[in-house]
């Protein structure tokens, strides 16, 4: 969509990106930007607006500080949009804990609420970021797209359900859900989070010299947040699979870890750590993701391995640009 006066030139219409403040949203706002794309975020900066902080005087942004269970804002925040990339959500087995309420009316009634609305104001993309942990004990297989969910935390069970009712709202008309389901992320954000594993254990392996990685047989895929960013940005613009129901897994099949091979990738990458597995207090969630699909449809391959996650946080954290790690903004909960 493109707005503008008679013989104005023709701007393009902003995006609407809800959670932009976030970990994800910060490094996806700026991409935006960059290729002169305005942006309007919604969000209710649950941990600060510190991640969009220096792009206060942008005028291509306009941030709503507004809260997505309050359907009043829906009308301010879906003027003139077409696209929106819903990122608002409570992130976290442990934040969802902490505020079950919360989780379950922002993560899904509130998010199916604000879909319908968004297909309602004549919205066309909505890309919807869910997450790989849907699979939730994946056993020995690959699980792909097709794979049947098996929800384990609260938080997974909200991102099901809410993907569920965001492809209700598929009837053959113009609005056009995109279910983006990403791996467990890493790497440096201006909304740094610390809760991310390797993340955490990066900023450990630096400060303290020595970090236990629990269990260690768990698979995760994991994937670089600037890749995420650009995984989204396909899912903007790039045509839907001929599948009815726009599933995607995001990642690259080279990025499915089990835990405890970030121990080689540790010592590789933060000299001199001594990384202990501790056997026994494994976690149920494994989930090891096949990401044939999103390399087929789009030939979306990661940029990025784990091991320059590590090395980015750590010399972020050698360098004191983050100066301490323990601060309670870097945590959801
Ligand atoms: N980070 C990951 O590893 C990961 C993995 C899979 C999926 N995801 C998904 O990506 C999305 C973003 O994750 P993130 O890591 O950037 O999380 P984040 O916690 O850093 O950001 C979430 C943002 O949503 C905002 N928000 C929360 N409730 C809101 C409400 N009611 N109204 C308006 N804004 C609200 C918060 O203020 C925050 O800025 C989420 O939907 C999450 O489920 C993240």
């Amino acid at each position: 969509m493109l707005s503008g006066s008679c013989g104005a030139a023709l701007t393009p219409a902003p995006i609407l990106v809800t959670g932009g403040a976030g970990y994800i949203g910060a490094v996806l706002v700026r991409m935006l930007l960059d290729q002169g794309r305005p942006v309007r975020v919604l969000d209710r900066m649950l941990h600060g607006g510190h991640g969009l902080e220096d792009l206060r005087h942008d005028r291509n942004l306009d941030v709503l500080v507004r809260d997505l269970r309050d359907p009043r804002v829906y009308e301010e925040a879906l003027e003139g949009i077409d696209t929106v990339i819903h990122l608002a959500a409570i992130v976290g087995d442990a934040a969802c804990a902490l505020d079950e309420e919360a989780a379950v009316q922002t993560n899904w009634t509130a998010t199916i609420a604000f879909a319908r609305r968004a297909k309602a104001g004549g919205v066309r993309r909505f890309v919807f970021a869910s997450t790989c942990s849907v699979y939730g004990e994946g056993r020995d297989e690959t699980l792909t797209e097709e794979s049947p969910a098996k929800p384990l935390s609260l938080y997974a069970e909200t991102r099901w359900h809410a993907e569920r009712g965001i492809l209700e709202l598929l009837d053959g008309g113009a609005f056009e859900p995109v279910i983006l389901r990403f791996g467990t992320i890493y790497g440096l954000s201006p909304r740094m989070r610390f809760d991310l594993v390797v993340n955490f254990l990066a900023q450990k392996a630096v400060r303290e010299g020595t970090v236990s990685i629990f269990g260690g047989g768990q698979w995760r895929p994991f994937i670089h947040v600037a890749d995420i960013a650009r995984g989204i940005l396909m899912g903007v613009r790039e045509p839907l699979p001929e599948a009815a129901q726009a599933i995607m897994n995001v990642g690259d099949n080279l990025e499915n870890y089990q835990l405890r091979d970030l121990k080689d990738e540790l010592e590789r990458h933060v000299p001199g750590v001594r990384v202990v597995i501790e056997p026994g207090r494994e976690d149920r969630r494994t989930y090891r993701v096949c990401f044939d699909r999103i390399e087929r449809e789009w030939g979306f391959r990661a940029t990025r391995r784990v091991g320059d996650g590590i090395e980015e946080v750590a010399r972020a954290v050698r360098s004191g640009v983050i100066a301490n790690p323990d601060e309670r903004r870097y945590y959801n909960a």
